[in-house]
């Protein structure tokens, strides 16, 4: 009875994380379980996301398809969360004032509360910071297979001129050592082999520890390596101003961490950079690149762009495209700029319609896509280490599904009792999202990066 939850989760892998940890905290205080099925639901969580184009017209209208789903059975409870949640705050009530819940990507852990207050007096807002109290109140995560994400970190302090997030999640703060080790110890008892640190700017994180001094990412991810089980480390998402010389000298020294970087870089152009509020300048991106390269040739690199900043030419979409081209991307993602309501660079001069923008997504896309394709192709013949993270979606019964080191998706047939393994793949064909491949010797299992 009335205890059946819902989420629909939007946006990046924080959010996807925070609603893991939404319907942790509701199973331990209320019992409740999650469905797929909205229709069995009693309380639905909607994990909103603002980073681009739209984000609250959206919301509003989604809400006005769940207005129909309270109405079919009286008690039922709609809760919005998110960075949406937190812009918008009070005004979700008075524009949808069927929702009963807002909270913030900071206050989740209040959801039991939330949630009573509900039920018993009325609807109820609460988009604080509470800075780490959501660390301090979350239950023990529950591993759900051999890979887990692990936040390390909230907020960011980085204020990217195009960028909603410092107002939606609030100032950087890094979780202590000691919390985020405890955690990872915990779930390496579970089975996991795999863990993806979290945070907008994860190199950023200077964790208190027990004897009031701080350590940093590079120290973090030597700590994580010495875990009895942890044999593959990722962190995500990092910023270019904290790839420091210590966190590249990790790469040669600690072959846990996975052979794969996501550094987004934007732009092309120093001028957009410096609009933009990056902090670096093309040829220091390209000079850690280079430094990373040399202690790990064959790392694969992934990257963000924002192309039809405001004020953007010509030349300087250019020199995007020259980037895009020397520094032989491995994955990419391009967005078309978006203006977010209170960043300063939604009242900068020289907004471009979205026509231009879209010219340059398109012919940004296909500059990425050559090189991205030549380093599926090299990769075929090639032996990866992959570890088994479950049946794969096309063919569940004969085929599993796992990541290389540099975070490609392979398909290769095999037993289920792989799952939760390092397999030795011998990669054979480039399909669109993903490879194939053929383990070799499974019955010696890899324990490797
Ligand atoms: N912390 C990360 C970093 O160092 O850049 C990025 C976090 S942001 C949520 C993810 C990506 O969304 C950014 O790297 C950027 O490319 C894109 N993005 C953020 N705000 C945007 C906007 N207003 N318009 C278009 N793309 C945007
Ligand atoms: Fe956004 Fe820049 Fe932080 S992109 S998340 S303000 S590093």
């Amino acid at each position: 009875m009335e205890n059946k939850l819902y989420i629909k989760s939007y946006g990046c892998q924080m959010n996807a994380y925070d609603a893991a940890r939404m319907a942790d905290v509701l199973r331990e205080s209320h019992g409740m379980a999650l469905t797929a099925d909205a229709e069995a639901a009693d309380v639905v969580l909607l994990n909103t996301c603002s980073v681009r184009a739209k984000a609250e017209q959206k919301v509003y209208s989604a809400l006005g398809r769940w207005r129909g789903w309270k109405q079919r059975r009286s008690g039922r409870i709609i809760g919005v969360g998110g960075c949406v949640a937190s812009q918008e705050g009070e005004a979700i009530l008075r524009r949808a004032p069927w929702v009963d819940i807002v909270f913030g990507p900071q206050t989740l852990h209040r959801l039991p509360t939330l949630l009573d207050h509900a039920r018993t007096v009325g609807r109820t807002v609460d988009i604080r910071f509470p800075a780490m109290e959501k660390f301090d109140a979350l239950p023990e995560p529950g591993a759900t297979g051999p890979t887990a994400f692990v936040s390390i970190m909230e907020g960011c302090s980085k204020y990217c001129s195009f960028c909603v997030v410092p107002y939606t999640r609030g100032e950087e703060r890094s979780r202590p050592l000691d919390g985020v080790l405890a955690e990872i110890l915990t779930l390496a008892r579970q089975g996991v082999r795999e863990v993806t640190l979290l945070g907008q700017n994860v190199n950023a994180w200077l964790g208190a520890t027990h004897d009031g001094q701080y350590a940093d990412l590079a120290t973090l991810i030597e700590y994580i390596a010495a875990v009895p089980g942890i044999d593959r480390i990722r962190y995500t998402t990092s910023h270019p101003i904290n790839f420091s010389d210590r966190l590249i000298q990790t790469y040669a020294r600690i072959p846990e961490l996975a052979n794969h970087l996501h550094l987004p870089v934007q732009s092309g152009a120093d001028r957009i950079l410096s609009l933009m509020k990056r902090g670096y300048t093309v040829a220091e991106y390209k000079s850690r690149i280079h430094r990373l390269r040399r202690l790990r040739p064959d790392i694969a690199l992934s990257t963000d762009f924002i192309v039809g900043f405001p004020g953007e030419t010509d030349a300087d979409f250019q020199a995007t495209l020259r980037l895009a081209e020397a520094l032989d991307f491995d994955q990419f993602f391009c967005f078309m700029y978006s203006p977010r309501p209170g960043t300063p660079a939604a009242t900068l001069p020289g907004q471009l319609p979205e026509w231009v923008k879209k010219q340059r997504l398109h012919a940004l896309q296909e500059g990425l896509e050559k090189p991205a394709r030549a380093h599926a192709r090299a990769m075929v013949g090639s032996l990866q280490t992959v570890l088994v993270e479950g049946p794969a979606v096309r063919d569940p019964e004969q085929e599993l599904c796992g990541r290389t080191s540099g975070n490609r998706m392979v398909n290769f047939p095999g037993a289920r009792s792989w799952i939760g393994a390092f397999v030795s793949v011998r990669i054979t064909t480039v399909m669109r999202n993903c490879l194939r491949g053929q383990a070799v010797a499974p019955q010696q299992l890899a324990v490797a990066s």
